[in-house]
């Protein structure tokens, strides 16, 4: 046949296909404010039967199935179970309301101009829960309030199959009690096992932190908090828990504990703060909040066009880089000058590889010491280690790390 006729029939198919599915849209839109009362009413309706029924009203004949393939419609003009932020700003899957119910969920909002029975719901536990759903949040027993202390309260997730291959979790509100003077959390501890990636045993103050752990194939990670009931202290936490797809590019990079994916932006080591600790170490003297035992990494993801990456403290607050040495035996308006950049860092300290300072390579990538000048890596991809060894015998007072960083675009040639 002719090659124009061949097209004109082309043509004519995909002007009928297109009409058809505008008719749907249409239909639909009738469907949804012609709803019998008692739809907006009963709010146990479970999606397939609202399925039913509006299919039935509108006269389509189809096997009953909830996505039948020949009609677009259907995964356009009907809302799909797509990420939502409920009017409480949390983030929440968009679902019938019944159904939301049905597993326990929190409506907070519409969530779809199809049908007003469409709900973000959003899922919310505390102590014992169990999840496979996505964005769950955990929090402590009467959240916001704050929790006085004493037992272990732990969550169980496990992803749904194997296509998901990490759980991002972050922290919104994180506020433990501190470690002791030598860092160690002994008195409360979050400790998340289960997956394939080791997480470190955190405690103190924590919010706006967050982790990756990879899972390990099906198997179930469980979030524990273990408190003291004995130490007075308002604990209180709130995670938003995200599984990520293993072929998403949200993933992290193997090694990745952190994965800052913003162009700049701060790092701080766990539980920094810049007032001191109140505990005192083993040898007698103040102690620190540096976390001991500490070996990850904090990676950043290259923006595109960009070719290096700089650190530098923020300029703010003078104990924005106190590793190792005496912060309570230096002024602190002199403490930035007391940097150490050497193989001899081995007790605390950072791993900035191939760095440079002003443009010059230097010999070593262990900054520890007292301060930070400003350093610059090329090294891709964006990593800074963090390491602390098991006692703080030798450092008073120190804080750890929280330094800005900001991504170089390429010179242009
Ligand atoms: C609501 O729907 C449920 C489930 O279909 C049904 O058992 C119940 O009787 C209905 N309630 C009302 C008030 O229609
Ligand atoms: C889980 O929710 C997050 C948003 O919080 C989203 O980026 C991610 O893709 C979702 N994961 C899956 C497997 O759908």
């Amino acid at each position: 046949m002719p090659a124009s006729t061949h097209s004109k029939r082309i043509l004519a198919i995909v002007l009928i296909y297109f009409s058809t599915y505008v008719l749907g849209i249409y239909s639909a839109a009738r469907a949804s404010t012609q709803l019998p009362l008692a739809y907006t009413r009963n709010e146990s309706h479970t999606l397939d039967q609202l399925d039913r029924e509006l299919s039935s009203e509108r006269g389509l004949r189809h096997s009953g199935s909830r996505n039948p393939r020949w009609f677009p419609f259907y995964t356009i003009g009907r809302f799909s179970n797509d990420l939502c932020l409920g009017n409480n700003l949390l983030m929440g899957t968009c679902m019938i309301n019944g159904e939301c119910k049905d597993n326990k969920g929190v409506a907070a909002g519409q969530c779809s101009s199809i049908t007003q029975q469409a709900v973000c719901c959003i899922y919310q536990r505390t102590c014992g829960a169990s999840t496979s759903y996505n964005n769950t949040y955990f929090y402590n027993s009467n959240y916001p309030a704050p929790y006085a202390g004493g037992g272990r309260c732990s969550i169980v997730i496990t992803p749904p199959d194997s296509t998901i291959c990490q759980l991002r979790v972050d922290f919104l509100a994180l506020s433990l009690a501190p470690p002791t003077g030598d860092g160690l959390c002994s008195t409360d501890a979050l400790t998340i096992s289960g997956g394939a990636s080791q997480v470190p045993t955190i405690c103190g103050e924590n919010s706006g932190q967050h982790i990756y752990v990879d899972f390990n194939g099906v198997s179930p990670i469980t979030i524990s908090v273990a408190t003291s009931g004995g130490y007075t202290f308002n604990r209180q936490w709130q995670f938003q828990t995200r599984m990520i797809g293993c072929t998403s590019a949200t993933l992290a990079p193997a090694g990745c504990l952190q994965f800052h994916t913003a162009t700049s932006g701060t790092i701080a080591s766990f539980n920094y703060v810049s007032a001191a600790s109140s505990a005192l170490n083993s040898i007698g003297v103040q102690g620190t909040r540096q976390l001991s035992n500490m070996r990850y990494g904090i990676c950043i993801r290259k923006a595109s066009g960009v070719c290096s990456i700089t650190y530098s403290q923020v300029g703010s607050d003078a104990y924005s880089f106190t590793m190792t040495n005496d912060v309570g035996a230096v002024d602190p308006t002199l403490l930035a000058t007391s940097a150490v950049q050497s193989q001899d860092c081995t007790t605390d300290y950072i791993v900035i590889p191939a760095p440079s300072q002003g443009g010059v390579m230097l010999p070593s990538d262990r900054f520890c010491g007292l301060g930070l000048v400003t350093t610059t890596s090329s090294a891709k991809p964006f990593v800074v280690y963090a390491v602390t060894d098991s006692n703080e015998e030798l450092d008073i007072s120190n804080r750890g790390f929280y330094l800005s960083y900001s991504q170089n675009s390429c010179p242009v040639l």
